[in-house]
């Protein structure tokens, strides 16, 4: 891979607060039950027993987009990636509220498992406040980089999305500018305030409301894999 993001370049933490008794539970109960295998196909058959449509979220963060995604299309499988401990937790959450059966877990880097999934079959990838690396020196460690962009085309079925949010100027330029310069993605954008609007289905998490309310704007990609 040409630019490598990897678990030892985290930008932020993978360990925060302790966790408390319950989420303890569900990291050492529930997570086993949902991990992705260490080894052998992640295809949607091996995972879920069918050939539904797969969904793969890379740093889902505390999990409401993938749990409310999962929710919304029961039908459709999920795998979220993650390293940071109280996300999982938090996601592992979401999942046993809600009592979700599609989704499937890593805690780590989201890159080792899209190595593993099959080419083209992703129907969607979500891609959602990714770390900034604001400095241009650390430019090359951003997930919207030829590397790992590769490797998201390589893995989406034709037709499929990708979807990117983010509320960090710097990374939204960077995005227009890396993605303005791929022959694969379509943006899907038809007007000019169609990536300052939230897209239907798409709900706010907890990441981008604590953006907001600190006075930062939010940007909103859609791109088609041709
Ligand atoms: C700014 S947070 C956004 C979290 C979430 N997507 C949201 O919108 O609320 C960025 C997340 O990406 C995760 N991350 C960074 N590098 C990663 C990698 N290589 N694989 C998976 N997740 C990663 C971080 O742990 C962090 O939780």
């Amino acid at each position: 891979m040409k630019d490598p993001t990897t678990l030892r370049r985290l930008y932020g933490r993978s360990k925060g607060r302790p966790l408390r008794a319950g989420q303890s539970d569900l990291i050492e109960r529930l997570l086993p039950q949902l991990s992705l295998p260490d080894e052998g196909p992640i295809d949607a058959r091996a995972l879920f027993g069918d050939d539904r449509p797969l969904h793969f979220e890379i740093g889902f963060g505390a999990g409401e987009h993938l749990a409310y995604r999962a929710d919304l299309l029961p039908d459709h499988g999920f795998i979220g990636a993650e390293p940071f401990l109280n996300g999982v937790a938090g996601a592992l959450g979401h999942i046993r509220d809600r009592h979700l059966a599609n989704v499937r877990l890593h805690m780590g880097d989201a890159l080792e498992v899209l190595a593993r999934l099959p080419d083209a079959s992703l129907r969607f990838a979500y891609l959602l406040h990714p770390d900034p690396w604001p400095k241009a020196r650390h430019a090359k460690r951003r997930m919207v980089n030829p590397g790992p962009l590769d490797l998201i085309a390589a893995k989406l079925a034709p037709g499929g999305e990708l979807r990117l949010g983010t509320d960090d100027p710097v990374y939204c330029r960077w995005a227009m500018m890396v993605m303005g310069g791929r022959r694969d993605f379509d943006w899907l954008a038809e007007s000019a305030r169609d990536f300052l609007t939230r897209p239907g289905g798409w709900p706010e998490t907890r990441y981008e409301a604590k953006a907001r309310r600190e006075g930062r704007e939010v940007w909103y990609f859609r791109y088609r894999r041709c």
